[in-house]
């Protein structure tokens, strides 16, 4: 027999052990589901995100009673725009009559309870494909515009804003723009409306399929010179730093699983809530691996977002959000 005054093993003996001995908890109430909104009287299902749905406006505030019923308090809407609506300052991002304002009324009509949160950057808007306005050069380069980009967002925001969105999430990444949304947003009364900050998000590939879902890659280039570079832990915190004292209510982090150092650091540095972002390609690599028999698809989600948890972020932004949320009911109902 080792002579061994400390055995961990002891406090992982049994199931009511390791319950008593568990650090981090998942709940579908930490859970927020990434929407897509677009024209038109039907539903689409998106090849590029096995169970998720292109949701015509008059579909999508049933499904979110479906959803609030399951438990998920909040969702956060993206517009799929037609070819025929963008052009180049991306204004159908501000049209009171687009999908995303129509959408936010329907929801908050059918059920006031659930918070609907929505983003807000031009990509999906204009004919660049670039979150934010394009000036183009002679000699074929181009340029992303800060200042007038964030003009363009507070129109975006304000328009959500008199739709009656509760939370909106600028992913854009320009500089200064989230004390502007809340100067714009306040100047019209809605100091209630929250603001979500993109704080640390990476130019990352595992955007591909959600790109592919909206049709909004960019035309040209990359998003390198506003989105962070992924090889950067420190910059992060500057950018928290920042969103702090413009006023943001809550930082994200995205992508998120590659990223827990990032989740990890902001945690220690903010007393803000995190939130993270399972982006499309963290949950189509499980859900890929799963359909071909390679993995086990229900602990390998629940384990990518515990481990989320883990890091310190409050809520997951995640489109496994409907399938982890029955997960969670049977677990309780199990036990
Ligand atoms: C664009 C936006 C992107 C995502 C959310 N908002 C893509 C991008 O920045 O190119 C990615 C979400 C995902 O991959 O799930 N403003």
């Amino acid at each position: 027999m080792m002579n061994l005054s400390n055995r961990p093993r002891r406090n992982r003996k049994s199931a009511a052990m390791r319950g008593l001995m568990r650090e981090t908890s998942l709940s579908a109430a930490n859970l927020i589901y990434p929407m897509f909104v677009q024209e038109g009287e039907t539903n689409s299902p998106i090849e590029s995100l096995p169970g998720c749905t292109r949701w015509c406006v008059a579909d999508i505030a049933a499904e979110c009673c479906l959803l609030y019923q399951l438990g998920i308090p909040c969702v956060d809407l993206f517009a799929v725009v037609p070819e025929h609506k963008k052009d180049a300052q991306g204004t159908e991002a501000w049209n009171p009559e687009g999908v995303v304002p129509r959408a936010i009324r329907a929801i908050k009509k059918a059920v006031p309870q659930m918070l609907v949160m929505t983003d807000v950057a031009l990509d999906p808007f204009n004919t660049y494909g670039q979150d934010g306005l394009v000036r183009e050069y002679e000699d074929g380069s181009y340029e992303i515009l800060n200042d007038e980009t964030v003009e363009a967002l507070c129109r975006q925001a304000l328009c959500h804003a008199r739709a009656g969105v509760d939370v909106i999430s600028p992913s854009d990444m320009m500089d200064g723009r989230v004390s502007a949304i809340r100067a714009a947003l306040d100047a019209e009364g809605f100091t209630h409306v929250s603001i979500l900050s993109y704080t640390a998000k990476y130019a990352s590939a595992f955007y591909g399929p959600f790109r592919g879902a909206l049709g909004s890659a960019p035309k040209f280039g990359d998003k390198k010179t506003y989105q962070m570079d992924p090889a950067n832990r420190r910059e992060a915190l500057r950018e928290a730093a920042a969103d702090v004292a413009e006023g943001a209510d809550m930082l994200m982090v995205k992508p998120a699983t590659m990223y827990l150092d990032v989740i990890a650091d902001l945690r220690a540095n903010t007393t803000l809530p995190i939130a993270a972002y399972h982006v499309s390609g963290e949950y189509l690599m499980i859900k890929a691996a799963a359909a071909s028999g390679w993995l086990d698809e229900r602990s390998c989600m629940m384990e990518a977002l515990l481990s989320i948890r883990r890091a310190g972020a409050d809520m997951i932004l995640t489109y496994a959000a409907p399938q982890v949320a029955l997960w969670l009911a049977e677990d309780s109902t199990a036990n």
